[in-house]
């Protein structure tokens, strides 16, 4: 572990906007790892980002359905809320109480650099944006270091924001001559940590997609998923037989690492055994894998949601945990800032 977290105890943080369904990139890129890292037993906490999802327009019956389909998520794919702490933020007010703390250490320029924040406003009129959408990175790291955790598990997405939380944990270190909050690492692993649109290689795999076909819903059934894998763009080319061979072929390379995550393999060892196949071989040999794999989530899923008072019950017993490890780690933040706190 890196010496600038030794004094920490090592303990996870990650999050997920329920700002629509969760897809397949959510599941290999993010929540397949959060089980994985559930199960190695190190303490981990799981956080349904609300705040962060009203930065862009949310119904507000849309929202809370939505965060309670993606706490059936978590659930469907293996997180245990006994062992894990799973709730969403806007429950432990430490979250918007410690990005203010952030949004005064962090600079403006810092967030004008940060490529999401680019990307969203990309031929758009970036004055008519909300306010929150350009604070946004500065709330995710008042998410991770409200905990003091040491270790953030996401896609390769996240890291320009992992980066800036870094910074923000450095600066409020600097400023105040403390050595109060942890320098994170970023965990970026796997063979999907960045899962391609099905439609077009060269985009992310997105909840906000307009076209459905480009994405693996976590709720779509047998047929769904086969249909979306038969109809994903490739190129007429059988699978090479070396990883080289798919350079600069990324609607196949997309599918093998896809592959390979869900088989937990190497896509070298994909390719070793699809090389020099045609899609009419893969693609069903995917299908049967991914229908195998994802099915049992959705039926999980469906199972759960007909109960969403004890998913709200789950959420608010995680969120009362989570606020305990909080509350104690912003209190001294308060103090370090110079805040008087004469309340009895
Ligand atoms: P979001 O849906 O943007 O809240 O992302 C939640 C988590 O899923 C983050 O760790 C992302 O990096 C990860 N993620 C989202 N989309 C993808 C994707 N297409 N491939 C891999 N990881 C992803
Ligand atoms: N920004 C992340 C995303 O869109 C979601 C997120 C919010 C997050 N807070 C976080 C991820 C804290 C990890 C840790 O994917």
């Amino acid at each position: 572990m890196a010496e600038a977290t030794s004094k920490f105890t090592p303990r996870i943080f990650s999050g997920i906007q329920p700002s629509g369904g969760l897809t397949l990139g959510n599941y290999l890129g993010a929540l397949k790892r959060f089980v994985e890292k559930q199960n190695e037993g190190i303490e981990t906490i799981y956080c349904l980002v609300d705040l962060h999802a009203i930065t862009v327009w949310q119904d507000p019956e849309k929202l809370r359905a939505q965060t309670r389909e993606a706490a059936a998520g978590f659930l469907a794919a293996g997180i245990d809320p006994k062992r894990s702490i799973l709730f969403n933020q806007s429950q432990v007010p430490g979250h918007a109480q410690l990005a203010w703390i952030f949004n005064c250490v962090a600079r403006m320029g810092w967030m004008g650099r940060m490529t999401q924040w680019k990307d969203k406003t990309a031929g758009k009129n970036a004055e008519a944006e909300s306010l929150g959408l350009f604070a946004y990175p500065s709330l995710m790291a008042a998410d991770i270091l409200l905990y003091h955790a040491t270790h953030v598990p996401v896609g390769e997405d996240q890291k320009q924001h992992l980066e800036l939380t870094r910074d923000i944990a450095a600066k409020f270190n600097h400023d105040y001559g403390v050595d109060f909050f942890p320098i994170t690492e970023p965990v970026i692993e796997g063979a999907a940590t960045r899962v391609m649109s099905l439609r077009d290689g060269s985009k992310k795999m997105s909840k906000s997609d307009p076209s459905d076909a480009s994405r693996i819903n976590l709720t779509d059934e047998a047929d769904a998923i086969s249909q979306k894998f038969r109809k994903a763009k490739t190129d007429p080319e059988p699978l090479p037989e070396t990883l080289d061979g798919l350079k600069d072929r990324p609607e196949a390379k997309n599918l093998v690492n896809i592959y390979a995550a869900l088989a937990e393999m190497t896509p070298e060892a994909v390719i070793t055994e699809f090389g020099g196949k045609g899609f009419g071989t893969f693609k069903p040999a995917l299908v049967d894998l991914a229908v195998a794999k994802l099915s049992p989530i959705s039926t999980e899923m469906k199972r759960l949601m007909a109960d969403p008072a004890e998913i709200d019950r789950i959420l608010g017993d995680g969120a009362e945990r989570a606020d305990a490890i909080a509350s104690p780690i912003l209190r001294q933040a308060y103090d370090i800032v110079g805040m008087i706190r004469s309340r009895p």
